[in-house]
């Protein structure tokens, strides 16, 4: 109960995602993946450096209102393998998933060498291997160009 207490800094919220177990100082760059400006309507909490068991400290963003999508939930896996997305409704968590990062990522990222085939006029999307999830590295399918979490997270 103390525990709770102390970490309790932000309500509990009536609807919407909670992205809990971010590593910490990861939460901007999860607002930043998902597109949040905070010009939206929703009303948006980020909590930085709680203390976490698991962790040691880490993050948590609260968006109020809203269901992340699959694809939402694809970009997270780039920047937070490790974080844990809670689908509140009615004050419950309905639903907690781990988001998974797929052996290969298609159309989400762009290859950071201007001279790629799929950064040209040709009907080549990008797509990537994933070399390793935590630090991410990913290998362009094209031209074998490395990209990393700083360089994706600079794309959004
Ligand atoms: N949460 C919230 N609003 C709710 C319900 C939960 O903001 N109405 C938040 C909690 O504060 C927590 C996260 O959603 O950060 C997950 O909630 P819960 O599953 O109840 O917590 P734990 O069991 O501690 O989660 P885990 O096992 O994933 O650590
Ligand atoms: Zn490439």
């Amino acid at each position: 109960m103390m525990a709770e207490e102390k970490e309790l800094r932000v309500q509990k919220i009536k609807e919407g995602t909670v992205i809990d177990h971010i590593s910490a100082g990861g939460s901007l760059s999860v607002l930043k993946i998902l597109g949040i400006m905070g010009r939206e309507d929703n009303i948006v909490s980020i909590v930085m450096n709680v203390s976490s068991h698991s962790l040691g400290r880490k993050d948590i963003v609260k968006v109020e209102g809203r269901e992340l999508n699959p694809e939402e939930l694809d970009k997270i896996a780039l920047v937070a393998p490790r974080s844990t997305i809670n689908i509140v409704r009615n004050y419950v968590v309905v639903e907690k998933q781990k988001p998974r990062l797929p052996k290969m990522i298609k159309g989400i990222v762009k290859c950071a060498n201007v001279t790629c085939i799929s950064n040209s006029n040709e009907p080549a999307d990008s797509m990537f291997y994933v070399e390793n999830d935590d630090p991410l590295r990913l290998r362009c399918y094209y031209c074998s160009r490395y990209l990393e979490k700083d360089d994706i997270i600079r794309q959004f």
